[in-house]
């Protein structure tokens, strides 16, 4: 696998990346000698991404509330972590600017739609266990794709054709047909992304197993929230093509007590198309 991975990513030219000003927020967000002036300082050097910011803070978060007019005041309401899930979420949607056809283009936003999907299904979750991790799990759902973005990013719409759809009609594992075609597949790549973007080591791992069958809700519960979250959203519609069932699904599923989350997927759906909207009139 790593060398086909290896001379993929070496060959490739259109790989998604981390623009340095992402990682530059990220990392003032986690510096505690850093102030909620020094990072409006920053952002508004962008006048696009703080617009982009407040747009969304306020569509999801406040729309029945005072609006959050200021950057550091979005800091102070929303917390430092939900700051960061928006930043990455406004820079996943920009990855759109790699389709290069229109059907690309719509390939590309509904793997969007999914992490977006997953990142809320996460968060309600990890909300419901009551024991923390909402908004590392949001990010993790957000991103555990990555990977297949970032192949259509690559490869256009072969990776439709070459993969999604001969999986379809082969009745394959997606995953097995990735590999079959590639020599890795997306978990792999969008964890080797991650890592070379420096983000948390949490959101590389769970792209890399989040299709593991026997994964532990005790150790990890954000990757676990993330895989049940991928077959949930998957369920209700949000995903391009099916990926295999999880064999862990039931296990999951009765940990996170989703039978006794009756609201569950109209809360997930209410608030996956509140962010969608907000997303795409950015
Ligand atoms: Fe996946
Ligand atoms: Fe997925």
């Amino acid at each position: 696998m790593s060398d086909s991975l290896d001379q993929f990513i070496a060959a490739s030219r259109n790989l998604p990346a981390l623009p340095a000003q992402i990682g530059r927020l990220l990392h003032t967000l986690d510096d505690p000698n850093r102030s909620a002036r020094d990072f409006e300082r920053i952002v508004v050097a962008d006048p696009t991404l703080s617009a982009q910011l407040l747009k969304l803070a306020n569509s999801v978060f406040y729309s029945r509330q005072e609006k959050v007019v200021t950057l550091s005041m979005a800091l102070v309401r929303l917390g430092q972590k939900t700051v960061k899930s928006l930043i990455l979420t406004v820079w996943t949607q920009t990855l759109r600017r790699f389709a290069k056809r229109e059907d690309e283009l719509a390939l590309v936003t509904r793997l969007l739609t999914h992490g977006t999907a997953c990142g809320v299904a996460s968060r309600l979750l990890m909300r419901a266990r009551a024991r923390g991790g909402e908004e590392e799990a949001f990010v993790a759902g957000l991103l555990h794709d990555i990977g297949r973005v970032a192949l259509i990013c690559q490869m256009g719409l072969n990776y439709g054709m070459r993969v999604l759809d001969w999986a379809a009609a082969e009745g394959r594992d997606l995953r097995e047909a990735e590999t079959e075609r590639n020599g890795f597949d997306h978990g792999q790549l969008g964890a080797r992304l991650m890592r070379s973007w420096n983000l948390p080591p949490l959101y590389a791992e769970t792209a890399e197993r989040h299709h593991d069958a026997n994964l532990s809700p005790e150790t990890d519960p954000v990757l676990c929230a993330v895989a049940l979250a991928d077959k949930l959203v998957t369920d209700m519609g949000y995903n391009v093509v099916p990926e295999a069932p999880r064999m862990c699904r039931d296990d999951l599923a009765s940990h996170f007590k989703i039978d006794e989350l009756p609201e569950f997927r109209e809360n997930c759906r209410e608030e996956t198309e509140r962010m969608l909207q907000a997303l795409s009139s950015l």
